[in-house]
């Protein structure tokens, strides 16, 4: 029986391949909804043979039938949403009429951006390698009560009370802490008003679109940004994003029942690759991880900056698997180890008995991995969508995955466009 809904979300340190599968199955619900993160995310899929990059809209955009919907978990920047709607027009007709977003979502505003990028630059602050797009300063202001979200640009005075209260404070931090300009009030209320006006046609009660997608009995796909190892509470704290981009962020960000999630896909790599700081045990150093980065195409998205890249770790997505209600895996970019002699899963971390006990704390910097060597594959895997037509050893690779992970691999993705795609549980 086909779940309720369905979520696509990525296990890993985001890029995983999310947008293209989104993209592949939206025509499998009636909406697709993003619940977290902002226009840090870069979502690529493939339309008519021409390469999108999303960014804040749902990959499920460009098909006609499919509303999407951005839900209060999402920090919005006005000017990246617009700007991203004018991109894609052309190849979304009708966006204006099928975008729904939330009034409860909190704006990203010039004095997070600002702060991002003073943090990053600052000695005084551990560097994260954020895309300085504002993003964590937005959810903590949203966290701290003070944020500013699209309702409260409909009403003048409400606006004008909230910006004057938050922007002294910022203002007092960048003169006093880091001795730069302050930024104009003014000129910050009156974008606000615009874009506020702008977005008015778009507003709608995502909560209750969701709440009556299934009361009609039709299905929502709901889309994650960044990857679960990024997530504020799961991931490799301080170097994530500023969101729950697991499953748990799903119910609040966008605005349903724990319970209505339903299927849960997780997108992994068949290797593995992370942008920015922070630990990440399986590294390959060298060429080899040049030569995958090469193959792979593996640049960030939003940034354009080089993703380290890394043997597939079992053991954290194993973590994420077990406390995420993960149903299936969608193995992605398995041909770009395509003629690889051999290829390297870490299937446990060598560590002390006394560590043990902060395992939650995903402090990886000080593991050892254990590897398991596979045998490598010299027939191409690019492009087939049928599996017989799998070598033998990639499929023994896909095996010891599912092995290892404890669930199956639903769906096998063999190149950037959806013909390269293999549907291995037709139920979904
Ligand atoms: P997302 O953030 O998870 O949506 O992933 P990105 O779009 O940031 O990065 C994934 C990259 O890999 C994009 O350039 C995709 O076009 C590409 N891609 C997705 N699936 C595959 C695949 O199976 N094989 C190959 N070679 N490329 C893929
Ligand atoms: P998609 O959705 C990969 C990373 C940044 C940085 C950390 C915090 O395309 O998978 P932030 O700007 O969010 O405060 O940065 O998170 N990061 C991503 N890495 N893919 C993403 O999105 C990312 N979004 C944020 O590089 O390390
Ligand atoms: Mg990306």
């Amino acid at each position: 029986m086909k779940a309720k809904n369905l979520a696509v979300l990525g296990l890993q340190w985001g890029d995983e391949g999310k947008g293209k599968i989104v993209n592949f199955l939206s025509d499998r619900a009636d909406a697709a909804c993003r619940y977290q993160g902002g226009h840090n995310a870069g979502h690529t899929l493939i339309v008519d043979g021409k390469k999108l990059v999303l960014h804040l809209l749902p990959s499920s955009i460009c098909h006609e039938n499919a509303s999407s919907l951005i839900g209060r978990g999402v920090v919005v920047s006005c000017d990246a949403l617009f700007a991203e709607i004018d991109e894609i027009e052309s190849y979304a007709k009708g966006i204006m009429d099928r975008l729904k977003i939330s009034p409860a979502c909190t704006l990203i505003q010039p004095y997070h951006i600002l702060l991002d990028q003073l943090k990053e630059k600052s000695n005084s602050f551990t560097t994260i390698g954020t895309t300085l797009r504002g993003i964590g300063p937005a959810y903590e202001d949203k966290v701290g009560r003070k944020a500013i979200r699209i309702v409260d640009t409909l009403s003048e005075p409400k606006l004008d009370q909230k910006l004057e209260e938050t922007l002294s404070y910022y203002n007092f931090l960048f003169k006093e802490y880091f001795g730069v300009k302050e930024l104009e009030f003014s000129e910050i209320k009156d974008k606000n008003l615009e874009y506020g006006n702008k977005l008015l046609p778009l507003l709608s009660d995502i909560s209750n679109e969701i709440f009556t997608i299934n009361q009609a009995k039709k299905r929502v796909l709901f889309e994650g940004a960044q990857g679960a190892l990024l997530d504020v509470d799961q991931g490799t704290y301080p170097f994530v994003t500023s969101s729950n981009c697991s499953p748990a962020g799903i119910a609040s960000g966008a605005g349903c029942g724990p319970l209505d999630v339903g299927y849960i896909l997780g997108v992994v790599k068949a290797y593995v690759t992370r942008v920015g700081e922070g630990p990440m045990p399986t590294e390959i150093e060298g060429n080899l991880g040049e030569e995958i980065a090469k193959k792979g195409g593996e640049v960030g998205a939003t940034t354009g900056r080089p993703r380290r890249c890394g043997w597939f770790d079992a053991v954290s997505v194993k973590r994420i698997i077990q406390s995420n209600s993960v149903a299936a895996l969608c193995l992605t970019k398995i041909d770009v180890l395509d003629g690889f002699e051999s290829i390297k899963i870490c299937t446990d971390y060598k560590q002390e008995e006394s560590k043990k006990v902060f395992a939650e704390c995903m402090e990886l910097d000080d593991v050892n991995p254990n590897f398991i060597e596979c045998e490598g594959w010299s027939e191409p895997t690019a492009g087939i969508n049928d599996y017989d037509l799998i070598p033998e050893n990639a499929k023994k690779f896909i095996n010891k995955i599912e092995e290892i992970c404890g669930i199956p691999v639903d769906i096998i993705s063999t190149g950037p466009d959806d013909a390269s795609t293999i549907l291995m549980n037709k139920e979904i």
